[in-house]
């Protein structure tokens, strides 16, 4: 596909789309962007896919499809997961013809527990969030002879200087190890935690849309695979850039949590919590359990495409997240238990 192309990408407001959407104008192509609640600029177009009708003017033929629209939140009851991630991409690959190359971005935790995505069963995943990323997977498989599928782990922003569009999902880290909500990193000595820039998702994209629809579906799968940060030396990454901004601001730096592990704390710690703390408290605790998973995945991802380190990127995104959330970032954690 030479530029310019018409493209359209979903989830253009979002973290990843707004990332993608940048990189395919910069390689010269017409881009255009969807999402639900539509962006800034004449491009952009308010479309809730798989709630409301194709509007005429977004109405192929697309040269292709870049379908980064979803809902990253882990807690969803099934239902709504599958009705957030599972029917806006049935709908999008309704209304798009068969020539369109078609980019589906899905997440290197689509495997879930049992190291595949051929399992419907809610109890092989971690979560519903996995769970629905993997029967979006399989609705692609069945429904496309040509399409690509590309897997990462978490996003981080921009390589440059850390830029996100949306902040979401990880970012409730920085902000609890400010507030206190988190007393103690609830993780896997050898766990690792695989990262990447959206950077590295919208050059990929770019590179993708350049060589043309795959013969079949084809996977690809960014990350740092065996060269990830282990969890501990992600969380003296999160620290130290934290830290870092709260010296230059005179706000006394946060002390290195201490470690407990998984069994320990759902077994210890938790059920003490859930007597002695008060509601916020609590609600970050939940908040915890469900990034326990992430925070407990020993075996590497395998990638077919290695990103550049990320741990200054991910320095650099939490600089930058403190500098945009002042209120959080400055706050003096709160002691447990009073
Ligand atoms: N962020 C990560 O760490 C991460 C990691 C691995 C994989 N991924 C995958 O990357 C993709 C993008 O994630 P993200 O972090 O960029 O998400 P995000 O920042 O939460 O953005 C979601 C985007 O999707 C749009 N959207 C959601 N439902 C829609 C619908 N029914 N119709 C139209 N637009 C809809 C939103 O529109 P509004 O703004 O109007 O609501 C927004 O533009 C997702 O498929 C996600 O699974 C993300």
């Amino acid at each position: 596909m030479t530029p310019p192309a018409r493209v359209l990408v979903t989830g253009a407001t979002g973290a990843v789309g707004s990332a993608v959407v940048r990189a395919l104008d910069a390689a010269g192509h017409e881009t255009h962007g969807v999402s639900r609640r539509g962006g800034r600029g004449a491009r952009q177009h308010a479309w809730r896919i798989g709630q409301q009708e194709q509007p005429p003017g977004l109405r192929g033929p697309w040269s292709a499809v870049v379908h980064c629209a979803g809902d990253t939140r882990w807690n969803l009851p099934a239902e709504r997961a599958e009705a957030a991630n599972v029917g806006p991409l049935r709908a999008l690959l309704a209304a798009t013809g068969a020539d369109t190359h078609f980019v589906h971005l899905s997440s290197s935790y689509v495997t879930g527990l049992r190291g595949g995505t051929a399992s419907e069963a809610p109890e092989d995943y971690r979560n519903s969030y996995e769970w629905s990323k993997a029967a979006t997977e399989r609705l692609v498989h069945a429904e496309r002879d040509s399409a690509d599928i590309v897997r990462f782990p978490i996003v981080m922003g921009a390589r440059a200087d850390g830029f996100l569009d949306r902040y979401s999902g990880f970012f409730w880290l920085p902000s609890s190890m400010c507030s206190g909500a988190v007393p103690a990193l609830v993780a896997e000595e050898k766990g690792v935690m695989d990262m990447v820039s959206t950077d590295d998702v919208a050059d990929h994209v770019v590179r993708l849309l350049g060589g043309g629809p795959p013969a079949g579906r084809r996977l690809t799968v960014l990350g740092r695979g065996d060269r990830a940060q282990r969890v501990d030396a992600t969380f003296d990454t999160v620290r130290d850039a934290l830290n870092s901004w709260r010296t230059a601001h005179g706000v006394p730096p946060l002390d290195r949590l201490p470690y407990v592990a998984p069994e320990q704390w759902n077994r210890f710690y938790l059920p003490f919590a859930e007597e002695h703390l008060d509601r916020g408290q609590l609600t970050r605790i939940t908040a915890l359990r469900a990034y326990q998973g992430y925070l407990s995945v020993t075996e590497p991802f395998d990638v077919t495409d290695r990103v550049a380190d990320t741990a200054p990127v991910l320095h650099r995104s939490i600089r930058l997240w403190a500098e945009t959330h002042e209120a959080s970032a400055r706050r003096i954690p709160r002691p447990w238990g009073t």
